[in-house]
C-alpha cells in the first residue's frame, strides 16, 4: 500500500453527532466536548451548524456554542452552513472556515435544505461573497457523493458536474461525503482517480459514515489515491436526520488507533482521545459504536493463565 505519512482529521461529532441525537444536549456539554477533543490534539473541528434552528433543534445554540468554547491555537474552528444567512451567522459568531452542504443528488438536496442543486449552488455563490468579505476559508461538501438513498446510484459525471459548479463559484476543498455508508472502496478509488486530475490544486477531503462498515477500508482507498483529509467523530457519532437509514460517522478514535497502528501520523494522542470518548458516551447517555474503547489499543496484553504459566516455564526451561 501507497499511503501518506501524515493525514488531518476534522472532527465531526459535535456537528454530524449532535445533530441526530435525539435529546438536546445542554450547551455547556458540547463546548466540554470541543475543549476535550482540541486538547487531545485534533487540528480541525466542525463544531455546529448554522441551520434554521427549527430544522435541527438539537443545535439552535450554534452561536452560544461558539462563544464557549476555549481556542486552542493550532485547532481551526468551522461550522456547516447552508446558506448565506447561516454564513453571516458564522463569521459573526467567529469560526475559522465555513463548511458548506449541498447533495449530488437533487432529492436528497431538496430532503436536506428545501432547495434544487442549481437553487443551492446560487445560495453557496452567496456564502462565497460572504466568507470573502469575512477572509474566511471555505471547504464545500457534497453530500450523497457515493450514492443516494433515495435515487441509488449517483452517476460519475453528475459528481463531476456537481463539483465543476462548486469550482466555478470559487471552491478550492471540496468534501466528498458518503452520507449513507453507500460507497465501497473501488468505487472510492475510482472517484478520486476520475476528479483528482481534473480539478487540480483542490484540496480533497472524504467524509465518510460506517453505516456497512466500510468506512475504514474507504478511507484507505482514498487515502491510496493522496487524500490526506478526513471526516471523523468521535466515538462513531453521527448521521443525517434528512436520509433514511444514515447512521454514525466513521468512529475518529477507531481511525486514528489504525492510522497510528501503521505509522500514520495525525497529530492526535490517542489516549486523550478515547477519554474524550468516554465522556461523549457519558453526555449522550449511551454505548457509542467506537470498538477501542471497548477492546483497547492492539498493545493490549492480558495475564498469562495460571495453568499456561506453568507449562510455559516448564517449555522454556
Ligand atoms: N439560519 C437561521 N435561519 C435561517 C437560515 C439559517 N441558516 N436560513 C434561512 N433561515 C430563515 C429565514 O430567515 C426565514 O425566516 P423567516 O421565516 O423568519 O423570514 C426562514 O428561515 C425561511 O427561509 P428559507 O430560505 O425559505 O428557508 P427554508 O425554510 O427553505 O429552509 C434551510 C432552508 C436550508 C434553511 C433549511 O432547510 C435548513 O436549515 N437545512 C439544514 C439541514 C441540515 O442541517 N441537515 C443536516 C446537515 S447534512
Ligand atoms: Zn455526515
Amino acid at each position: 500500500m501507497k499511503l501518506p505519512a501524515r493525514v488531518t482529521i476534522c472532527e465531526v461529532g459535535t456537528r454530524d453527532g449532535f445533530q441526530i441525537e435525539p435529546d438536546f444536549i445542554p450547551t455547556e456539554q458540547k463546548v466540554e466536548a470541543a475543549n476535550l477533543l482540541a486538547a487531545a490534539g485534533v487540528e480541525r473541528i466542525e463544531v455546529t451548524s448554522f441551520v434554521h434552528p427549527k430544522v435541527v433543534p438539537q443545535l439552535a445554540d450554534a452561536e452560544a456554542v461558539m462563544a464557549g468554547i476555549r481556542r486552542r491555537p493550532g485547532t481551526r474552528y468551522a461550522a456547516l452552513v447552508p446558506n448565506d444567512k447561516g454564513a453571516v451567522r458564522a463569521v459573526d459568531a467567529g469560526v475559522d472556515v465555513i463548511h458548506t452542504v449541498l447533495s449530488a443528488s437533487e432529492s436528497h438536496n431538496l430532503a436536506n435544505v428545501n432547495m434544487t442543486i442549481a437553487e443551492s449552488i446560487e445560495k453557496l455563490r452567496a456564502v462565497m461573497r460572504v466568507a470573502e468579505r469575512a477572509k474566511t476559508p471555505v471547504g464545500c461538501g457534497v453530500s450523497t457523493s457515493f450514492g443516494c438513498p433515495f435515487e441509488g446510484d449517483v452517476p460519475l459525471a453528475q459528481l463531476e458536474s456537481v463539483v465543476r459548479r462548486l469550482v466555478d463559484i470559487g471552491a478550492r476543498a471540496i468534501g466528498l461525503a458518503d452520507t449513507t455508508g453507500m460507497a465501497n472502496p473501488r468505487q472510492v478509488g475510482r472517484v478520486f482517480e476520475h476528479l483528482m486530475p481534473r480539478f487540480p490544486g483542490i484540496e480533497w477531503t472524504l467524509h465518510t459514515h460506517d453505516t456497512r462498515a466500510m468506512a475504514i477500508p474507504n478511507i484507505l482507498a482514498a487515502m491510496e489515491y493522496g487524500v490526506t483529509h478526513l471526516d471523523a467523530s468521535i466515538g462513531g457519532l453521527g448521521g443525517c436526520p434528512f436520509a433514511p437509514g444514515a447512521s454514525g460517522n466513521v468512529c475518529t478514535e477507531d481511525l486514528v488507533h489504525c492510522l497510528s497502528a501503521m505509522g500514520i501520523d495525525t497529530g492526535i494522542d490517542l489516549d486523550r482521545l478515547i477519554a474524550a470518548s468516554r465522556r461523549v458516551q457519558e453526555i449522550v447517555g449511551r454505548t457509542l459504536p467506537g470498538q477501542i474503547v471497548k477492546a483497547g489499543t492492539f498493545t493490549r496484553r492480558y495475564p498469562v493463565p495460571d495453568t499456561v504459566a506453568a507449562r510455559l516455564s516448564a517449555a522454556r526451561a
